[in-house]
């Protein structure tokens, strides 16, 4: 066996390739789960019931009037389920519940002959409710005292020393927005029951192991009475990993009750009204720096918005915290989390997965900070660094093995975007204009790959070579835009030798392949490319055997390159076909299950220490903004990124994930602004931005104007599949640049040495205010100069929660009345 990382002669990996369903995609013949349902006679289609308060105790749920409405063949509530009642892993988050715990919540599921008789049941169903005390917001949920369980605690060095040790010392609070996922294909499910009773289920799920692992709990049978699969998803990016496991209860329980076909599908209204979203989080933070600017201790807590139940807040908070030193050094360290319990829908995993939110507070941090330095913002980036042979480590004790990565992106950028010259066009520009200016800013990311829990990081796959020589392989990932399948077809095509055309690719199912982990945290080549690499070399050798006899050669000097055996140093050769067909005929065996495990990873998720990460992704991106004085209005000018995809296993693909990260970060960051009803009215804690009218997502008018995207060349990891890299994630988080852009755009109205502070999303009206601040001349209030001696005695302080006076409407972020106060 090779080693992970070389690649073979002429690989298939490596080659630029569309999609392997571009051509469907782009015609619309690609199906989607709930495509199916026209291919599927006698469908019954399921309609939620949901409580339209913010909570509230069920004191009665009467059915008789939906089964009055023609059509209505049955309505679903909590005396119908056979096993657990439960939708979560955490068994927190009943399926049908007794108490509503965030506006809209479906409490019961009316069957229908067709959607709008069921759609009509659902509406006929009564509900008598006991009104309830709710927490809508963050902060409120703070003040409240309401938090889920888990608080983790991330300490290295000796934070009252390095405080101790600091020239300045700096603390703020920062409260910033979770995001939808806004997916194409919403949550759907189609579930089927054969004559033995075997429920089949169509989901668009990430986690098709733990959709069946739910399913089978909800309908009180073992594992293997349930299959699920996954053929595509119309998006994903988190919002699938555990969400879709209730609804494909439902579907499931449905079929099992009346022996028909159930196919559910949300609308885009109930999508954003049942389903989680990325965590909106808030925080506090104390800094200190030495004279030059470098960071000596940091002491901070997160807070992230839960929701109604646990979902992976706990995970997702996890990941925060270790992502709070992105690429910079901190020698000392104490970050606290915790997860707040809030009558809203239960936030879950989101591109990033709380990585993004960690980064976020400090490149925050950095970019109120550098003013108040007198250090221009990259200045002071670059000095805080991690430095190659120094052994340092992350706060959490991992040690950065890559860290000269982390400059060399960061230099790339800057050269390829040529930014010293730009700096100096942009501030003849500004002096020039005094009601418009420009900025630019770089920003970088390491960003840890691997599930933090050890176990998750398995992958396995089953591939067959038929008699003919063609060649299907199965593998535990699911497909939801990110090319993983296109990907796997030709590390298949490499390992094997053929081209890439003997491959074809199975919908990913749960009977193919059993107990696989999410397809997230990127890691969905990494493993299930290992264990398809490995499926195939068990083949590659059992056919080098069969080669070796024909051509007279010893195995070890077999090759097969192109779909040709060759012997080194011989001209003979055997045509792949044949060689399979004599194969068969020697009775070799012609199918290998494959698996790969991820080695060298510990985590202790008690002591919050250990090196969770296989490797870290790191890159670069350099934004030019200009920003209008008068409204607060901007343009992405240019962009430039350079991003370490290891040694790209198909570089079209990566180049696509780059700049589809990148924008929906910029998403998030700048438009996706989720609102609620926070009033005491009777629409206390609907969602508000209901639609995509009211829920701005970046359209071509939004992209940047120029968007080079550059993967880092020679970038080999010895630790993955082929020497590549995962890249799903982490390019969300390159989108810091286009915020700390907006932010010394804005900076530039005022005179030097302001710090800024911006809301999460900046908003034109957020950019707008941050420019007024600017201009006020004051400076920011948000950032206070610690008085030292009451430091000390504060310093615990920050990890208990004062009550927090509510913020004025235009600080979203929230944090300028904290400290202003
Ligand atoms: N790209 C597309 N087009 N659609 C998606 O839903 N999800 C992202 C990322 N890229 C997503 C995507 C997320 S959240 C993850 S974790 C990875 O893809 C998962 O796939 P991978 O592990 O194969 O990279
Ligand atoms: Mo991605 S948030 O890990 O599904």
């Amino acid at each position: 066996m090779s080693h992970l990382s070389e690649r073979p002669e002429k690989p298939v990996v490596g080659v630029s390739m569309p999609h392997e369903s571009a051509v469907q995609h782009v015609t619309g013949t690609a199906l989607y789960t709930d495509d199916l349902v026209q291919r599927t006679k006698d469908v019954l289609h399921a309609y939620p019931v949901q409580v339209m308060t913010a909570r509230g105790r069920i004191t009665a749920l009467h059915t008789e009037p939906a089964l009055a409405v023609p059509g209505v063949i049955r309505v679903l509530t909590g005396a119908d389920v056979p096993g657990v009642n439960d939708a979560g892993m955490k068994h927190d988050e009943p399926l049908f519940p007794d108490e509503v715990m965030f506006h809209g919540h479906a409490v019961a599921w009316v069957l229908g002959e067709t959607l709008e008789a069921a759609r009509l049941g659902a509406a006929a169903v009564e509900v008598d409710l006991e009104e309830l005390p709710s927490l809508v917001t963050l902060r409120e949920a703070i003040e409240a005292d309401s938090y889920h369980g888990a608080r983790p605690l991330m300490e290295t060095g000796d934070i009252d020393a390095g405080f101790a040790d600091s020239a300045h010392v700096l603390s703020g609070e920062f409260q910033f927005a979770g995001q939808e996922h806004f997916y194409l294909e919403t949550h759907a499910a189609l579930a089927q029951i054969d004559e033995n009773g075997q429920v089949f289920i169509q989901s668009s799920t990430q986690h098709p192991s733990e959709t069946q692992e739910i399913v089978s709990h909800v309908l009180g049978v073992p594992a293997h009475e349930v299959t699920v699969q996954c053929l595509r998803m119309g998006g994903g990016f988190g919002g699938k990993e555990m969400q879709p496991h209730g609804f494909a209860a439902i579907a499931a329980l449905g079929a099992k009750l009346t022996g028909r076909p159930v196919r559910f599908r949300l609308n885009r209204t109930q999508d954003l009204t049942m389903s989680g979203k990325r965590h909106g989080f808030h925080a506090t933070w104390k800094i200190g720096f030495d004279a030059d600017g470098r960071i000596q201790a940091l002491d901070a807590t997160l807070v992230a918005d839960g929701g109604w139940s646990l979902d992976l807040s706990e995970p997702v908070l996890a990941r925060a915290l270790c992502h709070i030193d992105n690429t910079y050094w901190i020698p000392n360290a104490r970050v606290a989390g915790r997860i707040a319990r809030t009558n809203t829908v239960s936030n879950t995993a989101f591109r990033g997965f709380g990585g993004p939110q960690g980064m976020l507070v400090i490149e925050d941090i950095l970019g109120r900070c550098a003013p108040m330095l007198g250090l221009d913002p990259m200045e002071l980036r670059e000095r805080n660094f991690y430095r190659p042979g120094q052994g340092q480590t992350t706060p959490y004790g991992q040690p950065v093995t890559q860290a000269e990565r982390i400059s060399t992106v960061w230099q790339q950028v800057q050269k390829d975007g040529g930014i010293a010259d730009r700096k100096r066009e942009i501030a003849a520009f500004n002096a020039a204009h005094p009601h418009t200016k420009r900025a630019v800013a770089i920003t970088g990311i390491k960003f840890g790959i691997s599930f933090n829990l050890t176990a998750f990081n398995q992958g396995g796959a089953l591939v067959l070579i038929y008699k003919d020589g063609s060649v299907l392989i199965n593998h535990g990932g699911t497909e939801m835009g990110q090319g993983l399948h296109t990907k796997m077809m030709q590390v298949a095509a490499t390992t094997l030798g053929i081209p890439l055309p003997k491959v074809r690719l199975a919908p990913t199912r749960t009977d193919k392949v059993p107990n696989t982990s999410a397809t997230a945290a990127s890691a969905g080549a990494d493993l299930n490319g290992g264990a398809i690499k490995n499926a195939c070399e068990q083949l590659r050798e059992r056919l080098l055997q069969v080669a070796a006899s024909q051509l007279g050669a010893n195995a070890s000097d077999v090759r097969i390159v192109e779909g040709v055996a060759r012997a080194l140093g011989s001209d003979k050769e055997v045509a792949w076909d044949d060689l399979v067909r004599t194969a068969y005929f020697q009775r070799v065996q012609l199918s290998a299950a494959g698996f790969y495990r991820t080695e060298g990873l510990h985590w202790d998720a008690k002591t919050f220490r250990g090196s969770p990460f296989k490797y870290f992704a790191h890159g670069a991106a350099a934004t030019e903004v200009e920003v209008d004085g008068f409204t607060g209005a901007y343009r992405i000018r240019r962009v430039d990124i350079v991003h370490d995809v290891g040694d790209s296993l198909s570089p079209m693909i990566d180049i696509g994930q780059v700049e589809g990260g990148f924008v929906q970060g910029a998403g998030w960051l700048t438009l996706e602004d989720l609102r609620w009803d926070t009033s005491d009215g009777p629409h206390r804690g609907r969602l508000q931005t209901q639609a995509a009218s009211t829920y701005k997502l970046p359209s071509f008018s939004e992209m940047p104007e120029e968007l080079n995207v550059t993967l880092l060349e020679r970038a080999t990891e010895e630790g993955a599949v082929y020497g590549s890299k995962a890249v799903g994630e982490p390019p969300l988080m390159l989108a810091f640049s286009v915020r700390e852009a907006l932010r010394q755009a804005a900076a530039e109205f005022g005179p030097s040495g302001i710090s800024v502070e911006l809301a999460s999303p900046a908003t034109p009206e957020a950019v707008f205010w941050a420019i007024e601040e600017a201009r006020s001349g004051s400076g920011s209030v948000s950032v206070r100069e610690n008085d030292r001696a009451l430091d000390a005695a504060s310093a615990n302080g920050l990890h208990e929660h004062e009550p927090a006076p509510a913020a004025p409407d235009r600080a979203r972020a929230g944090t300028a009345a904290f400290n202003g106060a």
